[in-house]
């Protein structure tokens, strides 16, 4: 079979790894892929919101299936649209990708299933959000209503803070149109967590519980970013804790969607706050987690492919997912500067020495090739990710491996795993 794999991250490069152990596929691109794509498949130089582009390359190439990672080919309508050419697609449909693509849309989604999501107000007017606000305690959480590329949810401290975020995204529109609404819910404590399913609209099969680490320096400290590093699997998802997101999250919406005629088929993820044992749902993301996604699959060992095939077909219950019982670690190395302002082009050095590393996986994001060498070319530029029996185990394993590696301005998380060791 050809594969086609949308998008230009780590997760991509994971995603694609995967696939390629399958039996099944004979040709993997990637569009438009990063150094590390180009080492396992061919590169395809085609934007992921190019949607006309991405039809005519898969229609041309005779792809049998294309998996899209980044969130925006989702939501503006990709798989409604390979469909109607007859091509396979793993993904929801546009209206379903909404619940990614509409903070409004996801809220009143969970307040009509009764879904344990924190309370909130919907505004599109700045006058009346001010005024809500003055009637709230703090902290509050304001949230633009659109794809804001993680950025569109501000925690504000206090009434001031609160007047700012409502001015940045609705008046001075920071977001663009995807702060024409605002959702403003209540700030809820606690641990987070991320628990990805695969469903066919029927079968829900949930993937190991991870944890990211969004926040740029150690102990949460610092501007959010895309994701600094990940573990799998996150002890903060007890067993009580995973029935409740089974029974109480991914049940009533799956179900509840198919009874309004919505077959939710592809990656459901949520973003989850636990405190005292109960899972609030922060957001909903109709994709695979970066960088969740580099510490969930090295620890399946069932195809990949097969998977999503059985996806797309409706006969996800005929699958078993078959999980290794390791722990696994992703640390993130990003550039200097970044989620700020960053600088291209450093060449990266000393891969050579943890390539073949034993359970030891290098997942490229923002890197190129240039005259035989790998420079960088992005913010976040590779993932180190290890397999081992324990959790400091893995800590020792990953960060080791790191320190084989070194480009000018490198700088990572030191703590990554760390919220885990008080419930070893
Ligand atoms: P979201 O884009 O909705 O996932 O929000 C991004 C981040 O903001 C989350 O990962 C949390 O760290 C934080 N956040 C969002 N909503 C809340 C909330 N209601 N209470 C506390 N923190 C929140
Ligand atoms: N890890 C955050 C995200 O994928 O949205």
């Amino acid at each position: 079979m050809k594969v086609l794999v949308i998008g230009s991250g780590g997760r991509e490069h994971c995603l694609a790894w995967k696939l390629k152990e399958s039996k099944l596929v004979d040709k993997l691109y990637i569009a438009p892929g990063n150094a590390g794509t180009s080492l396992i498949g061919e590169n395809v130089d085609i934007n992921p919101q190019d949607l006309e582009g991405l039809v005519k390359f898969a229609e041309n190439s005779k792809i049998d299936l294309t998996v899209a990672g980044p969130e925006a080919p989702l939501v503006g309508g990709i798989v409604d649209r390979f469909e109607s050419k007859g091509l396979k697609i793993f993904g929801p449909k546009r209206d379903l990708a909404l619940l990614e693509g509409s903070k409004v849309y996801a809220k009143k989604i969970m307040r009509k299933f009764g879904i344990p999501t924190a309370d909130f107000e919907v505004f599109s007017q700045p006058d009346l959000a001010k005024d809500y606000v003055r009637s709230k305690r703090f902290p509050l959480v304001i949230k633009a209503d659109g794809l804001a590329a993680g950025k569109g949810a501000i925690v504000c401290k206090n009434r001031e803070e609160a007047y700012s975020a409502i001015d940045l995204i609705m008046t001075e529109k920071k977001f663009g149109s995807a702060g024409e609404n605002i959702v403003i819910e209540d700030f809820l404590s606690g641990e987070e967590a991320s628990v990805l399913v695969f469903t066919d609209g029927e079968t829900i099969f949930p993937l190991v519980p991870s944890q990211d680490h969004k926040q740029v320096f150690d102990e949460d400290r610092g501007p959010n970013t895309g994701g600094m590093g990940a573990y799998a699997p996150a002890p903060v998802v007890n067993d009580v804790v995973f029935r409740k997101i089974t029974e109480e999250i991914f049940e009533p919406l799956i179900r509840g969607l198919k009874k309004e005629g919505k077959v939710y088929k592809g990656m459901l993820y949520a973003g989850l706050m636990i405190k005292d044992n109960q899972p609030y749902v922060l957001e909903f993301n109709v994709r695979f987690g970066d960088p969740e996604t580099q510490v969930i699959l090295p620890k399946l060992r069932s195809d990949l492919l097969e998977v999503m095939l059985k996806t797309i077909g409706e006969d996800l219950a005929e699958v078993n997912l078959v999980w290794d019982e390791r722990f696994c670690l992703c640390v993130v190395l990003a550039s200097g500067g970044y989620p700020g302002k960053y600088e291209k082009g450093k060449v990266i050095k000393g891969l050579e020495k943890v390539e073949g590393l034993r359970d030891l996986f290098l997942f490229h994001a923002g890197t190129k090739r240039r005259d035989g060498e790998f420079i960088t070319a992005g913010g976040r530029v590779l993932n180190v990710v290890g397999l081992a029996e324990g959790l400091i185990e893995t800590q020792v394993k990953v960060y080791e491996a790191i320190k084989n590696i070194y480009f000018e301005g490198i700088h990572y998380r030191k703590d990554i795993g760390n919220k885990a060791l008080k419930y070893l």
